[in-house]
């Protein structure tokens, strides 16, 4: 029988880039592997959640026993992100693009047009902040991530009040820490209670520690203070 922590909860997960089209065969990306994300949607699932996980594109296969719905653009992902909520946790890992180009092109650019092409950018919706900030279905527990390259713990607070989530995971992507598509991560936890900082792990092991801490939270909700 299915059991454990997170049994009969719906977890939300977000991994991977977004691609944001430039013309219908190129496109703005960022180096996110969706390794991370991934991991956690599969470790909730491993502990008894029914798991939605919404990718960007991403050379990972499905986590077994998880939902997996495929997307391209920022645009995409907030919408399919809106189509699967309400959820009990919402975990924003995804790298999504911070601008995508205002206008893309129904057909492909040619190079031999004489003058170079000009592309404007539009600032994308903030996924995390928009579900975070809603007053209806707005899933009990938010967790957003930070990638930061400096003052890591700084700026994971700031974020924390600035999207309005309860936890951030932030970690430092600063070159030759190797966690951008590498295979392990340092994290830092970052919430109103304070700041708890993990060792060196495997991506999988900060997944399956992530989902416990989780559990923990949601099953104090219920307890209350
Ligand atoms: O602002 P920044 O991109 O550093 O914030 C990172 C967090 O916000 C991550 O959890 C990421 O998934 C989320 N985010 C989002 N939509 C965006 C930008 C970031 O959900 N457009």
């Amino acid at each position: 029988a299915p059991s454990g922590p997170l049994l009969g909860r719906h977890v939300l997960v977000t991994s991977g880039p977004t691609h944001e089209p430039i013309d219908p065969v190129r496109y703005i990306a960022n180096r996110s592997s969706g390794k991370q994300g991934h991991a956690i949607a599969r470790a909730a699932a491993e502990a008894g959640a029914r798991v939605t996980l919404v990718s960007g594109p991403v050379d990972l296969p499905d986590p077994p026993g998880v939902t997996t719905i495929r997307v391209e653009s920022a645009r995409d992902m907030l919408r399919a992100v809106e189509e699967a909520l309400p959820a009990d946790i919402g975990v924003f890992a995804a790298a999504v693009a911070d601008w995508r180009v205002a206008n893309a092109g129904g057909q492909k650019i040619k190079k031999d047009a004489g003058a170079l092409p000009e592309l404007r950018l539009a600032e994308n919706p903030d996924i995390l902040a928009t579900v975070a900030r809603r007053g209806e279905n707005r899933p009990p527990l938010v967790v957003g991530f930070a990638a930061e390259t400096e003052h890591v713990i700084e700026h994971a607070r700031r974020k924390l009040a600035k999207k309005g989530c309860d936890l951030i995971v932030a970690n430092d992507v600063s070159s030759g820490t190797g966690v951008m598509g590498g295979d392990s991560n340092t994290v830092h936890l970052v919430s109103a209670a304070g700041v708890e900082t993990w060792p060196t792990l495997s991506k999988n092991e900060v997944a399956r520690r992530l989902v416990a801490h989780m559990a923990e939270i949601m099953a104090e909700m219920v307890k209350g203070p």
